[in-house]
Formats: structure tokens, sequence, C-alpha cells
């Protein structure tokens, strides 16, 4: 079923959330069973309504009936197209068709030639600068250029009067969560694992801009109350702010939770698996945070979640095999999208099995040294465990151990 939300957010901003629960791979990549939400906002001064974005084709028309019960479309003054990707962009082109639309686009420079060529339509549109303010009766908006987060054209919009910041796919999640978090202990259920996935999956490859849009809040000291990204919920109060602000900075600086380990194995007959039992039976004490993601012929983790785990880990364990004198292909793929989203100063333990020649582990080291990942220990095994292998493995364990500081 096609759902759009409409809730009040505070007097006079109202979003309008697309609910997509039928999504099974966002960007046809990522696997998203919680779903996601696609979250366009209306601001109404006193000059006419401001739209925020819009919501993924495909709820175009629900999207069109919500935003009429909420505004008369001959009252939208300005859309502020944030970002282009088509999950925000997208339903301008049915807003664009209708003869009671008249608003004003306004957008990022870049955003006039994107809305030529990915919705094929021909708007009113008006570029922002960096930095530009715009002034209604009773509403102060200031547009800052946020590029990369998550394409070129990306903006961030501040309205003055709500202290509110409009922040489209940073500050983001996966999930269908409460239209609004203002609450640490919500925040810290599931939902930030949401919002970290999101981040990891969708910008984790322009994290370095994550940090110089930070440091550009902080220097314009923006008074930030309430942000309202295009995803999952909106989050107000002075604590979720505070932390929020704070794990993107940490998660885009790929900080180490203390004592966090990801394994991943890929294991066609148990061979990886049995060395990751005996691995798994020696780190796994009481303090130990350990992730494992699996690729087996009975059990598939999902790659996104593991993406997600990634970015705060102090330690990664790769095992895999060879393949037809190569890496086995699921962990060529892992590899490429972990070195493109979670590239990162970490260790990595590697340990390989092969037949007759371990082409994996020869291929993976080349991989992982023009990478910022570390390689600490390899251990490269024919199949079968050998006594020798074994005292390597207890060498990998402890070392692990010491390295979260666990004796
Ligand atoms: C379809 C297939 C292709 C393989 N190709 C190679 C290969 O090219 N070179 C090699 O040394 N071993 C090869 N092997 C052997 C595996 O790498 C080896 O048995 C490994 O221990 C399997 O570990 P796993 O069961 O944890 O995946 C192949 C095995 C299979 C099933
Ligand atoms: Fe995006
Ligand atoms: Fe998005």
């Amino acid at each position: 079923m096609k759902t759009v939300e409409v809730r009040e957010v505070l007097k006079d901003l109202i979003v309008l959330r697309a609910v997509d629960r039928d999504i099974k791979y966002f960007e046809s990549l990522w696997e998203i069973p919680e779903g996601v939400t696609y979250n366009s906002y209306v601001l109404r001064t006193s000059e006419g309504s401001i739209l925020f974005d819009t919501v993924k084709h495909g709820f175009s028309e629900e999207y069109v009936d919500a935003l009429r019960r909420v505004t008369d479309l001959r009252d939208i003054k300005y859309v502020v197209i944030q970002h282009m990707e088509p999950d925000h962009s997208s339903s301008l082109k049915a807003l664009s068709n209708l003869s009671d639309f008249r608003a004003e686009v306004l957008g990022h420079p870049l955003t006039a030639k994107l809305i030529k060529s990915l919705l094929g339509i021909d708007v009113k549109f008006r570029p922002v600068r960096d930095g530009e303010v715009l002034r209604l009766d009773d509403i102060t908006l200031k547009f800052l250029h946020t590029p990369w987060l998550h394409w070129p054209e990306t903006i961030f919009t501040h309205i003055e009067e709500l202290s509110a910041l409009m922040t489209c796919d940073a500050f983001g999640a996966y999930s269908v969560p409460p239209y609004s978090i203002s609450d640490l202990t919500l925040l810290r259920t599931d939902y930030v694992k949401y919002m970290r996935k999101y981040f990891v999956n969708i910008i984790g490859h322009y994290r370095d801009n994550v940090v110089k849009a930070l440091d550009k809040l902080s220097t314009l000291n923006l008074k930030i109350e309430l942000i309202a990204p295009s995803h999952g919920a909106v989050l107000s109060g002075a604590d979720v702010i505070k932390e929020v602000l704070n794990l993107y900075r940490s998660w885009a600086e790929a900080v180490p939770k203390d004592k966090k380990v990801v394994i991943l194995y890929t294991s066609m007959y148990g061979y990886n698996e049995e060395i990751i039992r005996k691995l798994l039976s020696a780190v796994s004490k009481d303090n130990v945070d350990v992730k494992v993601f699996r690729f087996t012929s009975y059990h598939r983790d999902n790659v996104s979640d593991f993406l997600g785990e990634v970015i705060d880990a102090k330690v990664i364990v790769i095992a895999t095999s060879t393949y037809d004198n190569s890496v086995f292909p699921i962990t060529k793929y892992l590899l490429e999208v972990l070195l493109s989203k979670s590239n990162a100063e970490k260790p990595v333990y590697l340990i390989t099995t092969y037949g007759w020649n371990d082409a994996a582990s020869r291929e993976l080291k080349n991989i992982l040294m023009k990478s910022k990942f570390k390689l600490s220990r390899e251990l490269s095994v024919n199949s079968l465990l050998t006594e020798a292998d074994l005292q390597k493995l207890n060498d990998i364990s402890k070392e692990i151990l010491t390295y979260l500081d666990i004796s």
C-alpha cells in the first residue's frame, strides 16, 4: 500500500512522509528489511508556503493528494530542492504538470541541469549561493552548500525562526520510525543503527565532506533545535541534537568502539566456518562485542548491515576461500564496497583457505595494500587446520584480545 503520512512537526512545519515497506534494495543495492521513508516538508509562512524536497516517484499521486490537504498548491511560493537524487526530487515532475502549481524552484546552481537530465521538465528555477539568505515577512532561510552529502549539488537550509535545519540525506535513517524522536533512549534503540547503516551505505564514500559540513555548521554557529532529514525521524531536543552531531563526526572519522570486532566469513563446505568457530570461542569474552557476518550455503547476512557495523569496529577479521584461482566472488564484491564506503585505518586479520594454490591470499593482500586498512596478521590454511595453523590462529586470537585490552 502506498501511504503518505502527514504530521505537524512544529507549528507551521509539516512533514509529508511516504512510507516504503515494500522496498527490498535501496539504490537497488542495500538490503533494508526495515523499510524507509521519503520525507518532504511544508513550511507555512504569511507570504505563502515553502516546500522542501518531494518524495520518490511511485508515491507521487498520494503525495500530491496529501500536499493538497496541507496547502493550496497555488500558495506554494518556493520549492527548495536540496538534493536531486530521485528518491527526493522525482515527484517534482508530477507537481510541475499541475496547472495550479506555480512555485519557483530554488537549489544549487548544478540542480538546474539535473532537473532537465533526470526529470526532463522545465521549471522556473533560481540558483542559490552558499550562505544566501532569503527573507520572507516572518521567516528567514539560509542556504548552505554541503557538497557530496550525498551528491555534488546537495544543500542544507536553516530556518532561523524555528532553529530548524533541513538536511535531506544527512542525519537520515532507514526504517519507519516514529515521525519524531526527541528522547535519547528512543534514539539509542535500533534507530541509531539504522542511522549509522544509512550513513555508511549512502554517504560513507564522502566522509571527509561530512567533517567539512559539520565544521561549517559549528563555524556558522547556527542555532539548531531541530533536524529535519528526508529519511526517518525528525530529531529534536538538545540531548538528541548533540548526540547525533557527535555520532556523525565519529562515524565520519571512523572512530572505533572500544571492544568491537567484526568478523566476515564465507564458506562453501565449512572449512572457513570451522576456523571461525574456533576463533570465536577464543575471543568471545564477556565484554567483547563481536558481530559476525556469514555468507554460506545456508545463510547470507546483509551486506548493508556489514558495512554499517564496520565503521566503528576496532578490529576486522576476514576469512574466505580460493575459488577458480581467485578470491571467492562474494568476498571480492564485499571488499569492493567495503573499500568504497568504510575504508579506514583499522587492523584486519586475514584468513584464507585453499585446495592447491592460495590465490585468495595473494589477491586480498594486494587489495588491502591499496586501502587504508592495515593488514595485521594472516593465516593461509590448506583447508583443514594443521597443528601449526592452530598455533597461528591462537596467536591471532591473543593478539586481538591484547589489542582490545583484554587479557
Ligand atoms: C567451486 C570450487 C572452486 C575452487 N577453486 C579453487 C581454486 O581455484 N584453487 C584452490 O586452491 N582451491 C580451490 N577450491 C578449494 C577451496 O578453496 C578449499 O576447499 C577451501 O578450503 C574451501 O573453504 P570453504 O569451504 O570455507 O569455502 C575450490 C573449491 C570449490 C568448491
Ligand atoms: Fe541521496
Ligand atoms: Fe536519499
